[in-house]
């Protein structure tokens, strides 16, 4: 179901919420991270919810979604340095209670499935964050990538390229190949939240809105899991048919009552 927000802001509201709850819960919780500018209001009010109320972060572990291949961690635009900066060095987190897949060397086919592996270990991802690529990706999965695909190394799209090529002073640093947790991985998340904001969204949101669910349009495997939620602001919601569409309030409503 699309979920219309008015605001970037009202989409990080509520996610950092229903994030900050599984904290003071207490109860152990894996999470599945995103990066990218999409994410970076959300992280900022779950850094303020957790201020508000601090509590032990124990219970919480975090697997990042995917990484380039060939940039050092500390580069600026590795995932890790931006879940570093936009997260992670914000709450009391230790080492072992986070995941990112690493980019600096070429991972092995074992190395990339030892990531499924420690996520199956865990009992899988509680709640998993995506953005999406304009060309439909999720995670760093393009369009083509088998629904039976685990953790796994892809050779960005030129797409992705020209997309993520605005993040990089260099154009030439911008990596060729990324490694990413698979469509298999996402799926097996019990909850998922996929975040679309900004006019750039508004065509890929209509297509996914419109499509069967097809390996071309990676997103679309979204559309049989019982609990994925497309989340939108107005500008991503442009071209979606308002009839398919349910205003923000309603998930409001039904988290007070629950
Ligand atoms: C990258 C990431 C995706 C993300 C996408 C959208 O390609 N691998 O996980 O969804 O960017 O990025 P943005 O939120 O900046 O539009």
């Amino acid at each position: 179901m699309f979920y219309v927000f008015p605001r970037p802001e009202d989409i990080a509201h509520y996610v950092s919420i229903q994030i900050g709850q599984r904290f003071i819960r207490n109860n152990k919780v894996v999470l599945g991270l995103a990066t990218s500018s999409t994410m970076k209001p959300v992280y900022a009010q779950l850094i303020e919810f957790y201020r508000q109320r601090p509590c032990s972060l124990d219970h919480v572990h975090c697997f990042n979604l995917d990484e380039y291949i060939g940039l050092k961690a500390e580069h600026p635009q590795s995932y890790a340095a931006y879940m570093q900066k936009h997260l992670y060095q914000h709450l009391p987190f230790v080492n072992d209670q986070l995941y990112l897949p690493c980019g600096q060397h070429w991972p092995t086919e074992a190395q990339c499935l030892e990531i499924s592996k420690k996520i199956k270990s865990l009992g899988g991802i509680d709640l998993q964050l995506l953005g999406i690529g304009t060309n439909g990706h999720i995670g760093f999965n393009e369009p083509g990538t088998s629904f039976h695909s685990r953790t796994h190394v892809v050779t960005l799209s030129e797409q992705t390229r020209k997309d993520n090529s605005r993040f990089f002073t260099d154009k030439n640093e911008m990596p060729t190949h990324a490694v990413t947790l698979g469509l298999k991985d996402i799926s097996e998340a019990k909850e998922v939240y996929l975040l679309a904001t900004g006019k750039q969204k508004a065509p890929i949101m209509a297509q996914l809105q419109q499509a069967e669910i097809t390996e071309t349009l990676p997103a679309s495997i979204l559309k049989k899991h019982p609990n994925a939620f497309f989340f939108v602001d107005k500008d991503a919601a442009e071209q979606l048919d308002p009839a398919q569409c349910t205003d923000y309030r309603f998930l409001l409503e039904r988290s007070k009552s629950s």
